[in-house]
């Protein structure tokens, strides 16, 4: 009888970190993927309540740990939200397609997130910056709601002296915020990067994407070098459910990440225009 490849395979829980009040950092150990690619995503179920897929947020470089960070949303993000470190979850993956980390190479990079959806842009920030020499400059712009919902908070001083340029916005500033107050494409402008050569990654909200991919073609970006990672409904995480399909593609197949050009053709319901 050949392998089961929806049965997910056991690992533990071994640290729970508050990234926002309704986020938290998973830390899962063993790391049982061979490898992976930043941007791929991965199936976890909790024993019991059900599965969902989340993006792998830690570097493809940790062979020990895997790490995701989940918002409570619905019934398995709040149960894995309730869980303690030592208990053990299902995992299965890694799945889709990632960030186009080669073609990236010896081009200088921009990435783009609004809240949540800077993890699986984290797993591409801790990617290059194993790879610096590979890479020209590297810049984020990361915006979120309030400063408090700003996702690796305590990660930034540290990505910042490993070379990236990060540029930060909030939509509503509140206790002792000093920055930019606005939506993400306020800041946009800020890296000072060839724009018609520079690869740029974004990640968030259907309608950040939608207003950022305008915005970054007005400022010369270039469309061959733009992508996005889109969010869908995904149960089998290996094309076969349906749940993910849109026209010819299925997001879990074919995406999450996809270039401007794909999401042209993309229909309603998943394209970002
Ligand atoms: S999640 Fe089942 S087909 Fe994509």
């Amino acid at each position: 009888m050949g392998l089961n490849p929806y049965a997910p395979k056991p690992v533990r829980i071994i640290r729970i970190k508050d990234e926002t009040p309704d986020t938290k950092t998973f830390t899962l150990s063993p790391n049982l993927f061979e490898s992976f690619a930043p941007g791929q995503f991965a199936m976890l179920t909790v024993y019991g309540v059900g599965e969902a897929p989340f993006s792998i947020c830690s570097s493809p470089f940790d062979k020990d740990r895997l790490q995701f960070s989940i918002r409570r949303m619905g019934s398995v993000t709040s149960a894995i939200h309730e869980a303690s470190e030592g208990e053990e979850i299902g995992v299965r993956g890694p799945y889709g397609r990632g960030w186009p980390v080669k073609e990236m190479e010896g081009r200088s990079i921009l990435l783009v997130g609004g809240g949540i959806g800077l993890a699986p842009l984290r797993s591409l920030i801790l990617h290059l910056l194993e790879n610096k020499n590979n890479y020209g400059e590297i810049a984020v712009c990361y915006g979120a709601r309030s400063p408090s919902l700003l996702m690796y908070r305590d990660e930034f001083e540290e990505w910042i002296r490993r070379g990236v340029d990060l540029h930060l916005t909030v939509d509503v500033g509140e206790g002792d915020w000093k920055g930019n107050v606005g939506v993400v494409t306020t800041i946009l402008d800020k890296p000072k990067l060839n724009r018609a050569d520079t690869v740029v990654c974004t990640c968030g909200p259907p309608v950040m994407i939608r207003f950022v991919l305008k915005k970054l073609v007005e400022l010369g970006y270039s469309k061959e070098n733009i992508y996005a990672s889109l969010e869908s409904k995904m149960k089998c995480g290996v094309g076969k459910c349906g749940h993910c399909h849109f026209g010819r593609k299925h997001i879990c197949l074919d995406g999450p990440v996809f270039k401007y050009s794909e999401m042209l053709e993309l229909p309603r319901g998943i394209s970002p225009f």
